[in-house]
């Protein structure tokens, strides 16, 4: 690989051992991945996190132990300066106020704090969300990123015009402390074009209809490039969120387009940019069906736990929440959960959001979601969720049973402790 001045500098440890084992690791990472040189970036999104069980021992030898093991691949503990590159932290397990709802234990929860502590001084800002174009980190349409997090680099690469692959702890802790990393993917021009034409079929507009397109192309088209064509009707960042997140899980989608909508594409042809079109696609009744059919597993009606808010929810989605619960009580069988980011939620707290969540029995929370901290409330076996992701991940992850739909269905279910959704 080559390298500039500037990072052999970094590499010969001139610049700290910090900063000559993040560009170590960047340079065995880059040429593992055939990448011939780095390239700047000066907006990194990671995790930095200690809120798991299973750092406890590393944590008790000091932070600086944690981001060289974890966020370096480093065996050598090295004492960690301030970020060279903006930095911040993605989800972590725990809610830092919530914790005890979570089944959190005290030490673990302060544990994070120290961390947050920690690694807030030397410059990581605590955004604690999988959403932070949300919360202000906005890239610009050609601007290099390392992000961690496949529905926020595909957010990232499709709707904003930046650029990144989908980093890891370790190559987004390297490139937080050298502002550098591997130039190759999703960094390069020629990569980001389309490769599958899309027609859709049938009005695609609402949030749930959103997701159900994500989830039916994600599991057909992996990990290329789909190129939206037909009734889909103007997406807003809510529907866009929802439906990269959905296509990055079911396959590994992390870049679309959608000609005159996404900022790479003003047309057919310039999202393709002269790529042949491997396949074209139909998106009909029947596929959306499939796709509500592989994402609700459940059979029993009864809901333990509804879930809003994966990705994170807007401060519109809560408000939304927030207007179909006002005055309402929730079942005493069903818990509700509704995650938003740490900023946003003090937005809800000013705005009585929270309040008439609350009120009604159901929890806003910050921080974290089920399938990252793995906590839902004691004795959950059937969860609803108006996400995609969610309802893909957590019957995978914990062994639940999910019902998927539209906000309402859940709210409805959350209220009732029945699920009556089903497909328009
Ligand atoms: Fe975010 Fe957790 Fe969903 S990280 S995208 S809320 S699975």
């Amino acid at each position: 690989m080559k390298l500039t001045d500037q990072e052999k500098s970094m590499l010969q440890g001139e610049q700290g051992r910090a900063k000559a084992r993040a560009m170590d690791l960047l340079v065995r990472y880059g040429e593992a991945l055939g990448a011939e040189r780095l390239v700047e970036t000066n907006n990194v999104a990671g995790a930095f996190n200690a809120s798991t069980p299973s750092v406890r021992e590393l944590a008790k030898k000091g932070f600086d132990a944690v981001y060289s093991e974890l966020n370096l691949d480093s065996p050598e503990i090295v004492e960690v300066p301030h970020m060279v590159a903006n930095t911040c932290q993605l989800i972590t397990g725990i809610d830092n106020e919530r914790w005890r709802i979570q089944g959190i234990s005290e030490d673990l929860a302060d544990q994070q704090k120290q961390a947050e502590a920690y690694f807030g001084r030397r410059g990581i800002n605590m955004f604690a969300t999988c959403t932070p174009y949300q919360v202000g980190n906005v890239p610009v349409k050609g601007e290099h990123c390392a992000w961690m997090e496949s529905s926020a680099v595909v957010y990232c690469n499709s709707v904003l015009g930046a650029r990144t692959n989908t980093e890891g702890k370790e190559s987004t802790g390297a490139a937080a402390l050298t502002g550098r990393i591997p130039y190759w993917g999703y960094h390069v021009t020629e990569n980001r074009r389309g490769t599958h034409l899309v027609e859709v079929e049938l009005d695609v507009d609402d949030i749930m209809d959103w997701g159900l397109l994500g989830y039916y192309l994600g599991e057909i088209v992996d990990d290329e490039i789909p190129v939206l064509t037909g009734r889909c009707h103007q997406p807003s960042l809510i529907k866009l969120k929802h439906f990269g997140a959905a296509a990055a899980s079911s396959g590994g989608v992390e870049m679309y387009h959608i000609p005159e909508v996404t900022p790479e594409a003003r047309s057919i042809e310039e999202a393709f940019g002269g790529n042949a079109i491997k396949d074209t696609l139909q998106y009909g009744a029947a596929e959306r069906r499939i796709a509500y059919e592989n994402l609700n597993c459940a059979t029993d009606r009864n809901v333990d736990f509804v879930m809003l808010g994966c990705p994170h929810n807007s401060i519109d989605q809560v408000s939304l929440i927030a207007s179909l619960l006002e005055g309402r009580k929730i079942s005493l069988n069903t818990q509700l959960w509704v995650h938003t980011p740490r900023a946003l939620r003090e937005v809800a707290d000013r705005n009585g959001y929270t309040s008439i969540i609350g009120e009604a029995g159901g929890v806003v929370m910050s921080d974290t979601c089920p399938a990252i901290s793995r906590h839902m409330p004691r004795g959950t076996k059937v969860v609803a969720t108006d996400s995609a992701k969610q309802a893909h991940y957590l019957p995978a992850i914990t062994g639940v049973s999910a019902w998927f739909g539209s906000v309402r269905d859940c709210i409805e279910a959350a209220l009732t402790g029945r699920w009556n959704g089903g497909l328009a």
